[in-house]
């Protein structure tokens, strides 16, 4: 197994270092320097399923490797023992340039977002953070890795650091668009994406999905209202026995009638209680945008061309709407164009980071 695990493992460190083509330098806090020995042990910590209070859920389990560290299947993720998460579990891949987590933002650094989904009641459900630090401490593979890593035993902040560390190392880049835009390789990007990429430009996706001269985020790190948030809690909601889910990926739509109590959801409102932040979702970054479906916050679009086909029937019009999103006119070959683009946008070292996570072992060994 040691040996096979230092086949598989990436020099995720080298990554951290020297970011791929169109990325910029990582940006990482003066008090949790990355080393391959955190990194390691935030990778541990991550596929560990001991860390949910039944011991079945693990990080990874919401977010896999081999489905763009997030789910495929389901809109929004299974609990522990079933339970409904209301949100679509975002894709880690460049996690370390979000200047804020969650689709609402609630919380701005990495150290600190991991105790949400570890004590969150839906998620992983532990009782409180002594429960996970003695379950760590019980566990006798971790013997010495923390001391090793942290000059100290299991505690909180090292939690955080570890698994902090590991999920910044997930950088992924060097795409086909970052090859034609940032290496000149005319080559690198078909012609249907380049149109694609003009009609991103001249169509205003860049103005929130932001690429730069040096580098691409595709995020503006900002919170908009594109009437996801307002058709779900005016139209969809009202009145109407929306689908019912039997399994994860099962939903029927009932025949007769009855009330199932809906999930309100407020968007960034619920961060900052804040009237105006009601609806409004953190821009997504756009990159390995195509192996990272379904998408938006409530995972309700399926594929890339039911999103462009979206935004060119003007998002969802109301009041708030931002004033950006307007009908796009695109005819048929245009949005496969901008479809093309997007599927340009997916780098050259994802299966080499769904290798590394294999590299892991797995609970209970
Ligand atoms: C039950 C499924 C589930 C589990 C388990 C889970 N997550 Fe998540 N994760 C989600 C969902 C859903 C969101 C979005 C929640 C929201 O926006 O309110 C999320 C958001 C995040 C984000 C924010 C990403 C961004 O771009 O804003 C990070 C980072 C993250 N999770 C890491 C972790 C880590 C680390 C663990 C384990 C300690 C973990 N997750 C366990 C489902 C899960
Ligand atoms: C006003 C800012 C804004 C503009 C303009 C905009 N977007 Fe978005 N985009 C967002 C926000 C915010 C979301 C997330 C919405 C949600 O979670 O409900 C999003 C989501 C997406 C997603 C889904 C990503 C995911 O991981 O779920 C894609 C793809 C996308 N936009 C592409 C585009 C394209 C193509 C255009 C131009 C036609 C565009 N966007 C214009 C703000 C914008």
């Amino acid at each position: 197994m040691a040996l096979l695990s230092t086949l598989l493992a990436a020099n995720l460190l080298a990554l951290t270092a020297v970011p791929p083509l169109g990325l910029p330098p990582l940006p990482v806090p003066a008090d949790n320097p990355i080393s391959e020995e955190k990194i390691a042990l935030g990778r541990k910590l991550f596929f560990d399923r001991r860390l949910s209070f039944n011991g079945t859920l693990s990080c990874a389990m919401c977010h896999i490797p081999e489905q763009g560290f997030t789910q495929h299947e389901v809109k929004t993720p299974v609990g522990i023992e079933g339970s409904f998460v209301k949100r679509n579990s975002p894709a880690l891949y460049n996690v370390g340039y979000r200047t804020t987590l969650f689709h609402d933002g609630r919380e701005d650094t990495l150290e600190n977002q991991v105790w949400q989904p570890l004590l969150r009641e839906n998620e992983m459900a532990n009782p409180s953070i002594g429960f996970v630090l003695s379950t760590i401490r019980g566990a006798a593979d971790y013997d010495g890795l923390f001391e090793a890593v942290f000059e100290r035993g299991v505690a909180m902040e090292g939690v955080g650091k570890a698994l902090a560390s590991y999920q910044r190392s997930l950088l992924s880049a060097d795409s086909p668009f970052d090859r034609w835009y940032f290496a000149g390789d005319k080559q690198a990007m078909s012609e249907s994406a380049v149109r694609g990429f003009a009609l991103f430009k001249s169509k205003a996706c860049v103005s929130c999905h932001i690429i730069g001269t040096q580098y691409a985020l595709f995020s503006d790190g900002e919170f908009h209202d594109t009437g996801i948030g307002y058709f779900k809690a005016m139209i969809a909601d009202k009145g109407e026995v929306g689908n019912i889910r039997l399994a994860p990926g099962v939903e029927v739509r009932p025949t007769i009638q009855f009330q199932v109590p809906s999930v309100s959801d407020l968007g960034r409102y619920e961060a900052t209680g804040r009237a105006n932040d009601r609806w409004l979702y953190s821009t997504p970054a756009l990159r390995n945008v195509a192996i990272t479906a379904p998408y938006m916050h409530d995972g309700s679009l399926p594929n890339l061309q039911a999103v462009v086909e979206f935004y060119n029937r003007g998002a969802i019009p109301h009041a708030e709407l931002d004033s950006r999103l307007k009908p796009l006119g695109l005819k048929r070959e245009q949005i496969e164009d901008l479809v093309n683009f997007l599927r340009a946008l997916t780098g050259s070292n994802i299966e080499q980071l769904q290798r590394d996570a294999r590299s892991t072992n797995i609970g209970n060994p």
